[in-house]
């Protein structure tokens, strides 16, 4: 038995030293760690059980059958982050570059089944040189088989993609389908073709990092949701992450031993907003007050920045942090903003998670830019994912909520459960400058002193909450200090609501 015994001690030492120790200095060199070493910091210590270890590539093109490696490029199993399920694949890029054979994709393919069964997060670790090329088709076949499961467990199960090195052709298409995009600062890239392809077609000359680096996807592109230091940093912020998620849509939020008072006030609130309407304050600062110690896990910080979202816990239960921001373009709501809402408030709606909004807004973005690259339709994706959203839904009004703006931020027109408003909030069609230089052009022109009158009047008839709350589309105008307990209490209400959409195969969101 004791030779039985080393006999595979002696086969998982060789299969765990995957592309041997020269390309392990060689990853470590690079300020990577390997895949089991990412595994062994994602997850509980010691909960990790790895599937496949001895599985092999199938091919005898160009000399590979000389060349096999067990685990063939991917490291793949199960464990627990803070004792909750979940399942991960792991690219070791020290075997073949990480690249995708058609035995490395059914492993893949068999984590993720198992994840949609068990309704568990699939966490993938990316950093590979995308398929196997020596491989052909039957490499493009098994990317193919992980993509359709992917699509299967979208709104299923949480699926977060992690790139920690290079993510390209094929690889990036999987990550795409998922929940959430995080990518380590300087040592990843990701892109659908390199810049050797991107020279030779279109004469560009670009670097891995300006073509597709963590700064250009976490900021520019918005394909990344954000982007850490190193990879120790990156996985103990994804460890974060999933203590917000449910397991699955099976579910409800996870709920935390809470050590914050529900009923707390915060004073400082009620000074936050500014008496100048023009001057911005820092919305982020409300969501840190009023969410149970002040924890916040943003999505898309760099992106889109006029709006935040992320995830944080009112009475220990996870709630989706949804606010415009005054620090960045004013609040305004443009074709990068809407397109990152829409798609957090959806994942919020999938997971039954509640939707708190904070609304300060001055309405849509104007310009060609915005036209010519149909804010109408990305607009629209915002209106439709709060439209349709039938998790609980708190709104609250702080300042600014002017025209389509103001319907579209989870008013209660759009099902909104539960609308408060500051005394300083302003619902109205548009700004009382704007409306006036319109509505009192001819009467007003030329004539200053009329114009300020006239100016006067429309702000003292619309730039309040009074107007809404005389409709009831406000429920109550609560004093800012006490916006932590109100919320609480609305969310209580909410525990068990009920309500569902018309039957259907599926909508058809304006992509
Ligand atoms: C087989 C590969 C490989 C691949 C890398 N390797 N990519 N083996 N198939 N796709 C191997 C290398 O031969 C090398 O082996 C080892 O991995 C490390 O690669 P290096 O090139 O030395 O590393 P580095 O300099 O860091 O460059 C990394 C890289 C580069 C930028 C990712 O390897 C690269 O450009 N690879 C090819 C990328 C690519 O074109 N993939 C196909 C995309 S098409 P040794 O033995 O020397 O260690 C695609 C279509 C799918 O994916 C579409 C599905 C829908």
């Amino acid at each position: 038995m004791k030779d039985i015994a080393e006999a595979l001690e002696k086969k998982r030492e060789h299969a765990r030293l995957g592309g041997g120790q020269k390309r392990i200095d060689a990853q470590h060199a690079k300020g990577k760690l390997t895949a089991r070493e990412r595994i062994a910091l994602l997850l509980d210590e010691g909960s990790f059980e790895e599937w496949d270890m001895f599985v092999e590539h199938r091919s005898h093109d160009f000399g590979m059958e000389k060349q096999r490696i067990p685990g063939d490029g991917v490291v793949t199993g199960w464990g627990t982050i803070n004792g909750r399920l979940v399942y991960v694949f792991s690219k070791d890029f020290t075997v073949f570059g990480g690249s995708l054979s058609r035995a490395h994709a059914e492993k893949i393919v068999k984590v993720q089944q198992a994840a949609m069964k068990n309704g568990a997060p699939v966490i993938g670790l990316f950093d590979a040189g995308g398929a196997r090329i020596q491989e052909g088709v039957e490499a493009l076949g098994g990317y193919a088989d992980i993509f359709l499961e992917n699509v299967l467990a979208s709104g299923v199960i949480p699926q977060i993609s992690v790139i920690m090195g290079p993510c390209a052709g094929g690889d990036v298409y999987s990550p795409a389908m998922t929940d959430f995009i995080f990518m380590v600062k300087d040592t990843s890239y990701m892109y659908v073709t390199g810049p050797d392809v991107v020279k030779t077609v279109t004469n560009e000359i670009v670097s891995h990092e300006d073509l597709g680096g963590a700064r250009v996807h976490a900021a520019k592109s918005g394909v990344a949701d954000g982007s850490y230091d190193n990879d120790i940093e990156t996985l103990t912020q994804m460890r974060r992450l999933v203590s917000f998620l449910p397991l699955s849509n099976r579910e409800k939020p996870p709920t935390v031993p809470m050590f914050d008072d529900p009923e707390r006030a915060e004073p400082s609130l009620d000074t936050l907003v500014p008496a100048n309407p023009n001057t911005p304050y820092d919305m982020k600062e409300l969501i840190q007050k009023v969410a149970d110690e002040g924890d916040f896990f943003e999505i898309g910080k760099d992106f889109g920045k006029n709006i935040l979202t992320g995830f944080g816990r009112m009475e220990g239960s996870t709630v989706g942090f949804v606010a415009n921001q005054p620090m960045s373009l004013a609040g305004v709501l443009d074709i990068d903003s809407s397109r990152k809402a829409a798609r957090f408030v959806r994942f919020c709606d999938c997971f039954n998670i509640p939707i708190i909004t904070f609304v300060d807004v001055p309405g849509f973005m104007p310009g060609t830019k915005q036209e010519y690259g149909g804010l109408i339709k990305h607009g629209a994706k915002l209106l439709f994912a709060y439209a349709e959203a039938t998790v609980p839904k708190v709104t609250v009004i702080t300042r600014k909520a002017y025209g389509g703006a103001y319907v579209v931020m989870s008013s209660k027109h759009l099902r909104g459960d539960v609308n408060f408003a500051w005394p300083t909030a302003e619902i109205a069609v548009m700004g009382a400058k704007g409306a006036v230089e319109i509505i009192f052009r001819a009467e007003a022109a030329g004539d200053a002193d009329k114009l300020a009158a006239r100016t006067k009047e429309y702000q003292d008839r619309f730039t309040n909450p009074y107007v809404a709350a005389s409709r009831g589309f406000i429920d109550d105008v609560i004093m800012p200090h006490s916006t932590r307990k109100r919320i609480i209490r609305a969310l209580r209400t909410l525990k068990a609501k009920q309500l569902s959409n018309p039957a259907k195969k599926h909508d058809n969101l304006p992509l």
